[in-house]
């Protein structure tokens, strides 16, 4: 079932053979993803949106980027989501009453505004899709401004500066995010280098067609075969309809889009390219056994989300939040499938997470499985013989050992993540600052409005930050930053006051701080597994997370929740390169 992630079929086609640009078109299409009908076991289609470009179909997951290192690519976006009678309208409830995309006409539900942002990007402002920088099919955004009076366009240069990385990029808009991505506008983005050439060249790492990523998302799915998006809450009967919800989870696994999916693989290593691409599911992977269920497999994870770590972490099971991406290896050639049976990748994960139910189950406690019953290729053969399915020691032996972060003249900053209500009375959880804010005499640190709160993270051009981020809430949070890649430094237990900002004109919550913080306990050093280059960290309940980055392309950029219906709900921050 599962379509074959890196087929090159599937990589993106630059526009002319060679070429370093890119269309990307957005448009509606149909896919059957392998739903049945139940009664009749007919094949289902399912309406999505995916990227495609001038000479290729849109998919779902988006077609892969498969780019060198130095080598920029110009990409341009096109918002094709229309037919001759015009703008389609959004497929899924919009919740009108959050600060969003709006672009202005059909009661809010046409056209559809979209913005595309490649995620772990180092990339310039005007080039990082912001989510306002969106357009509609009606609006051609090339040298338009913004209704902030911002000039924005619509072709983006990426310099990819950056080493080696599983990057993905996916819709941002403001207010509408989780909705485009769930209709299916999310795909991934890898960058190649020498370093990874000389480790896949000697046999170290499996190459094509052994490298396999896999996106893993919740849906739910209609008995007709189209997706379904909650519009209202259960649990609070007052809130707007359509309203967005404080999380979502979705009791149907995909992995690329196919639900549970049946991969068929030889004998071998694999290099799996996981990605959480799920609103706000976090996931606890493990390999079991079909027939030995209580068995775990070692696997070993070689990179973090922005590249390859200095030597491989032997794990038996991996926690990967929303936004975040694993580079593991797992050695098929020890499963035997008349002894075994299949391979199945397991869920054990909470949601919420870490401290809410667990999954069901038989559905949400698997992802996909495995069937190591494919023959050895000849590639497959002739390299398992040279390497011995080992796995190498060294990950980078042409970059060198990752820089150790420079700690002694960075800026700390102490931010937060909290809980206040909205207008509506409905949970949002926000980010800010600890203290409160210079010239905000009212007390808070921060406000709830991305685009009208005064920025507080302005940070000088080349520094070094430390950001210590207090976690107030009783969930964990994936925090992500855009243009950097930072290292996580270590967390460490805290009590704390939260003093919260009464509410403002019209009923809107508008921060508040944290007083009487008291740590507790030694500060606890990042996993083994996080120890590379990150862009997004999950910050636990109770917990100070500090993480080190340095900031060296001027710009204004983003840092929010990668739980999508809380960046939805503005549980995000605009910092300022100067
Ligand atoms: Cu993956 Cu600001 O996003
Ligand atoms: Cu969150």
């Amino acid at each position: 079932l599962m379509p074959n992630p890196l087929d090159p079929a599937n990589l993106f086609a630059p526009d002319s053979f060679l070429g370093t640009a890119y269309t990307l078109r957005i448009r509606e299409f149909q896919a059957a993803l392998g739903l049945t009908d139940p009664a009749t076991g007919a094949a289902l289609t399912t309406t999505l949106w995916g990227y495609g470009s001038n000479r290729q179909a849109p998919s779902y997951p988006g077609r892969t980027f498969n780019v060198r290192r130095g080598i920029p690519i110009t990409v341009r976006y096109v918002n094709e989501l229309m037919n001759s009678a015009g703008p389609l309208p959004h497929r899924l409830p919009v919740d009108t009453t959050l600060d969003w995309a709006n672009p202005g006409n059909l009661g809010g539900r046409a056209p559809v505004p979209l913005v595309a942002h490649r995620h772990g990007g180092d990339q310039v402002t005007a080039s990082d899709g912001l989510p306002e920088a969106w357009s509609s099919p009606d609006v051609n955004k090339d040298g338009m401004p913004d209704y902030r009076g911002r000039l924005y366009s619509a072709t983006y240069t990426f310099d990819n500066r950056q080493e080696a990385a599983h990057l993905w990029y996916h819709d941002h808009a403001l207010g509408v995010t989780r909705l485009n991505v769930y209709m299916g506008l999310a795909g991934n983005y890898f960058i190649r280098d020498l370093n990874e050439d000389f480790l896949v060249a000697s046999g170290q790492l499996p190459g094509y067609p052994y490298e396999l990523p896999i996106c893993i998302q919740d849906r739910q799915f209609r008995a007709t075969g189209g997706l379904s998006y909650p519009a209202t809450d259960p649990a609070n009967p007052q809130a707007p309809n359509p309203t967005h919800l404080p999380e979502f989870f979705g009791d149907v696994i995909v992995a690329n889009g196919v639900p549970w999916p049946l991969f068929n693989c030889e004998r071998r290593m694999y290099r799996l390219r996981l990605l959480n691409g799920s609103d706000s599911r976090v996931y606890t992977l493990s390999f079991a056994l079909e027939k030995l269920p209580a068995t775990r497999l070692t696997f070993w994870q070689i990179g973090t989300d922005l590249g390859l770590m200095n030597s491989p972490v032997a794990l038996t099971s991996l926690v990967l939040a929303p936004g975040e991406r694993a580079d593991v290896l797992v050695d098929f050639s020890t499963v035997v499938n008349s002894k075994h049976g299949k391979v199945i990748m397991m869920n054990s994960a909470n949601t919420p997470f870490p401290n809410g139910l667990p999954p069901v189950a038989g559905t949400t406690d698997r992802v996909m499985a495995f069937s190591v019953t494919k023959p050895l290729g000849f590639f497959g053969f002739s390299l398992s013989i040279l390497t011995g399915n080992r796995v190498p020691s060294n990950l980078r032996p042409v970059h060198g050992r990752l820089p150790v972060p420079q700690l002694a003249n960075a800026k700390v900053r102490k931010l937060m993540l909290f809980e206040g209500t909205d207008a509506y009375g409905r949970l949002q959880t926000m980010l800010g600052t600890v203290n409160p804010a210079p010239g905000n005499p009212a007390g808070a640190g921060f406000g709830t409005f991305l685009y009208t709160d005064p920025v507080t993270e302005t940070i000088a051009n080349g520094s070094t930050e430390i950001w210590e981020l207090y976690n107030t809430t009783v969930d964990a949070h994936p925090i992500h930053l855009h243009l950097v890649d930072f290292r996580v430094l270590d967390r460490q237990g805290f009590t704390g006051v939260l003093q919260p900002k009464p509410m403002g004109p019209g009923g809107v919550a508008s921060g508040g701080y944290l007083t009487n913080i008291a740590l507790s306990g030694a500060p606890v050093p990042a996993l083994p597994n996080e120890q590379g280059r990150k862009d997004t960290v999950l910050a636990y309940p109770g917990q100070v997370t500090r993480i080190v980055a340095t900031f060296d392309r001027p710009g204004e950029y983003v840092w929010h929740c990668h739980i999508l219906s809380h960046e939805d709900h503005e549980m995000m921050r605009r910092f300022v390169v100067q």
